[in-house]
């Protein structure tokens, strides 16, 4: 698999876990029940799963290499913008995730929650499909085949070293785990 096929995969994880938030805001809008820990859990996967390992892969190894092949520095920082941009917005989430915990069950949902999480979907959405349109096949152009093998090998002692052997899969478990339920 090259390089950009398994960040493809990883991009069709995130997919399917705003799939979920979105379900999940659904049913908070129309006033239903849902589990907080639910919502906290798809803030977890998207720190460790989204954040850590997958942004981390291209802000430490995938960027700095298209850098190297010349690819100009202002798209790249664009790209880097949008994911402090998306880090900054889930993690004011999931503060108000916690505030709103220490309130009675009958309180309603901080419009911010919704609201949050309905830009933090957009936002995620149009950044993975300029990677997949735009630089992903920009990186598939520029290596070689012996530089894409690099990449990849880099890229699994990033997870080792980042995420922990095993956790990747636990995640992605979780998820499909809730994708059936909401
Ligand atoms: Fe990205
Ligand atoms: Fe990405």
């Amino acid at each position: 698999m090259r390089p950009t096929d398994l960040l493809k995969v990883e991009h069709d994880d995130v997919r399917g876990l705003l799939k979920v938030l979105q379900a999940v805001i659904v049913r908070l809008v129309e006033g239903r029940r849902v589990d907080l820990e639910d919502l906290e859990w798809i803030f977890e996967f998207n720190r460790d799963y989204v954040d850590r390992f997958h942004r981390g892969r291209e802000e430490y190894i995938l960027y700095p290499a298209l850098k190297d092949e010349g690819v100009p520095e202002c798209p790249l920082s664009e790209l880097l913008a949008e994911h402090e941009i998306t880090r900054s917005l889930a993690k004011a989430i999931r503060g108000h995730i916690e505030d709103y915990k220490q309130q009675d069950a009958s309180s309603k949902i901080p419009p911010e929650i919704i609201e949050g999480s309905l830009s933090y979907t957009d936002l995620l959405l149009d950044h993975m499909d300029t990677e997949e349109k735009i630089f992903f096949p920009l990186a598939d152009e520029c290596f070689t085949k012996e530089a894409q093998e690099r990449m990849a090998e880099k890229f699994h002692i990033f997870e080792l070293e980042r995420i922990g052997l095993g956790r990747k899969e636990e995640l992605r478990e979780l998820i499909d785990h809730l994708k059936n339920f909401y």
